[in-house]
């Protein structure tokens, strides 16, 4: 059977990591996955996972299963960071969560979900957006299209073309959005957006799907939720894949959430049953160790001050690494304009480039980035930002 099979190239994020990592140059700088750097390149365990971890590792008695919706303290205290503890939808018990395999298998099953709903609906992702969503979210049988997002020339939101194509949809159509700090593009939604968006799924009844994989890192916990929890409020259902991955830094634990909020409890607890059989048929249980932690963190309040604390000293370092990028290019003598730099959220932001000068960087100065040119903006240190920007104005 194999013979037939012909390698597949790299994973266009994945990838990049094998080979900056297999780079020989000591002035290498990545750039590519997403995942947050402190000033030494390092990925650090927040103080309060590993507390809560010496916890864990003292009572825990037993390592069964758990249900297949995970360690229920988890699910209840993340809808309430999602969502904010006195949201209208957690009041009303229309909300209910399951813990999911990270960001990404909580999307599968909310796309399995939506594809039980109403097989081969239309899920609409923007242009452009994380390469995955489209292989992941497609493969469980739907239909994926793209409404326009971006104008990469001018470094903002297509407003007018995006919503002309969202006041198009209608109930047949799911509407995909990242909740804050847009992977690729760091051009976040602003109120005037979420309201628009919120008004025409009410008019046209389009089912908002929202992808929440960096609370946190752009505005703060609650200013990165403001456009999400508006939007919950007003429609009638929502679905919510949730990632713990950056701002908990529990990467490789896979802790996510599917949250799905519905018109009415006993639609809540019929959702529910159909998370619970979509998990069951793709993994069975999810995994625990994870997810316990930011149970336990989001319930204790020194643990929770400490994790907030050491996250919002995260968000603090990339948008001050966002200005000594932009303005240091200018220093430089840049003719190109990098100041939308400054203005964008979160990890990414794409400079612009052409794939053309993307391979120079990488394979002249050894400077990773993704072929679109999204870079990882906390991959940006005060060793490596003097030659970092040298070598960008070396290829512009
Ligand atoms: C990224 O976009 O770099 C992250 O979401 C990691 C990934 O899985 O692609």
């Amino acid at each position: 059977m194999f013979e037939a099979f012909e390698k597949l190239p790299d994973d266009p994020i994945l990838g990049l990591t094998t080979a900056y990592l297999n780079d020989s140059n000591p002035k290498k700088v990545d750039l590519g996955v997403g995942v947050y750097r402190d000033e030494q390149g390092k990925t650090p365990v927040f103080d309060a996972v590993k507390r809560a971890e010496r916890i864990k590792l003292e009572k825990e008695t037993s390592k069964t299963y758990t249900g297949i919706e995970g360690d229920p303290v988890f699910n209840e205290q993340i809808q309430k960071l999602i969502l904010g503890a006195d949201h209208p939808s957690l009041k009303d018990g229309r909300s209910c969560a399951i813990v999911g395999p990270g960001g990404s298998g909580s999307l599968r099953v909310g796309a399995e979900v939506i594809n039980s709903w109403k097989p081969g609906a239309n899920v609409w992702v923007s242009r452009p957006s994380w390469p995955n969503h489209i292989p992941l979210i497609g493969t469980a049988g739907l239909t994926m299209k793209e409404y326009p997002y971006y104008y990469e020339q001018a470094h903002q939101i297509r407003t007018d073309e995006m919503l002309g194509q969202i006041s198009k949809l209608g109930s047949n159509d799911v509407l995909l959005l990242h909740a804050c700090c847009h992977n690729p593009t760091g051009a976040d939604l602003d109120m005037n957006h979420w309201k628009e968006i919120a008004r025409l799924a009410q008019q046209n009844g389009f089912t908002p799907f929202v992808d929440s994989a960096y609370q946190g890192l752009g505005r703060g916990l609650d200013g990165d939720a403001e456009g999400l929890r508006y939007l919950a409020a007003a429609v009638p259902e929502i679905i919510i894949a949730y990632s713990c991955s950056k701002n908990f830094g529990l990467y490789r634990e896979r802790v996510g959430a599917l949250q799905i909020v519905t018109k009415n409890q006993t639609s809540t607890e019929a959702v529910r049953s159909h998370m619970k059989s979509v998990a069951r048929r793709l993994y069975s249980v999810p995994p625990a160790h994870g997810a316990i932690l930011v149970g336990m963190i989001l319930s204790d309040p020194e643990l929770k001050k400490s994790w907030a604390a050491e996250l919002d000293g995260i968000c603090t370092r990339i948008n001050s690494l966002r200005v000594q990028l932009t303005d240091m290019l200018a220093k430089k003598g840049s003719r190109q304009d990098f100041s939308f730099v400054r203005s964008q959220y979160g990890m990414f932001s794409m400079l612009g480039l052409s794939v053309e000068q993307v391979q120079r960087l990488k394979k002249d100065y050894s400077v990773y980035m993704v072929n679109s040119s999204r870079i990882n903006i906390a991959g940006i240190s005060n060793s490596n930002i003097d030659y970092l920007t040298d070598s960008i104005l070396a290829v512009i």
